[in-house]
């Protein structure tokens, strides 16, 4: 068997009870990481996602909180810091959508999503910081002083009719990563997004279940094909190991090529 690639170090995954969160708890149990698993209404799939993260051997406990409430995510650190004394890796993955066309869009349902998707982000990267920076290096674990990875999408570049205020959020995240990653690459806390395609997860499901929707989302997927949510597991996997110390600051696009204006391969 390979050699467990983060193997002693914890990980805390916003929203890691389902879709593409669990798909990231998986694989990084499966890569030797203690996890807690973040959620914030449905208790049942934490505790189920947290059994299957025990199989691996590892340490793995649920914790409800709300990332957009700062009160909330102070405790939630303290509890991961309690309970696994440090934290190595934030997963910031919790996101939601609340589409709306853009006449119709209510001023909660664009502060809803601006305080999961892009305050949450900002909330929980802090905590995160102020422990890295706390607790100093660890070198029998990791050359870099901590690590975060945002999970974005390919929003942050593509326009989203019908969503501005998650096209909104994910663009914010993009110039929230790089001017943490600008700020505190001199620390070694290294910083980068996961910028997911259409990957099969709750959240899109309309856009897949039937044949005829996923025919027509393929339009969008040069690979040709819907992505899984161990696609993004992997590359968070490695985003997070020293296999990519000396990356920085960017965006990793996992989306079976969404981000090339496929639209383009026949028209222009
Ligand atoms: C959205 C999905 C969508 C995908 C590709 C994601 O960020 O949450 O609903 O299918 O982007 O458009």
């Amino acid at each position: 068997m390979s050699e467990l690639k983060l193997k002693g170090q914890t990980a805390l995954i916003t929203g890691g009870d389902s879709g593409i969160g669990k798909g990231i708890a998986l694989k990084m149990a499966a890569n030797g990481a203690n996890i807690l698993v973040n959620y914030h209404s449905n208790k049942k799939a934490a505790e189920e996602t947290v059994e299957e993260l025990k199989a691996f051997d590892v340490s793995a406990i649920t914790y409800q909180a709300n990332v957009g409430d700062e009160m909330q995510v102070q405790q939630m650190f303290q509890e991961a810091i309690n309970r696994f004394g440090t934290i190595d890796i934030l997963v910031n993955n919790a996101g939601l959508q609340q589409d709306s066309a853009f006449k119709d869009m209510t001023l909660d349902q664009w502060n809803k999503v601006i305080n999961i998707n892009l305050t949450g982000q900002f909330l929980c990267a802090r905590e995160a910081v102020r422990e890295f920076i706390k607790r100093g290096p660890r070198p029998e674990v990791s050359k870099a002083l901590g690590k975060i990875i945002c999970i974005s999408s390919v929003h942050e570049v593509i326009p989203w009719g019908g969503h501005a205020n998650y096209a909104a959020s994910k663009g914010g995240i993009m110039m929230l990563m790089k001017s943490m990653a600008q700020e505190l690459g001199g620390l070694k806390i290294r910083i980068n997004s996961i910028g997911p395609g259409a990957i099969k997860t709750p959240i899109n499901h309309q856009a897949w279940e039937t044949p005829a929707a996923a025919q027509n989302l393929l339009k969008l997927i040069p690979y040709d094909r819907i992505g899984e949510t161990e696609d993004i597991g992997n590359a968070a996997v490695w985003l997070a190991s020293d296999e990519s110390d000396y990356v920085h600051g960017i965006t990793l696009f996992v989306d079976g090529g969404m981000t090339l204006y496929p639209g383009f391969a026949s028209n222009g």
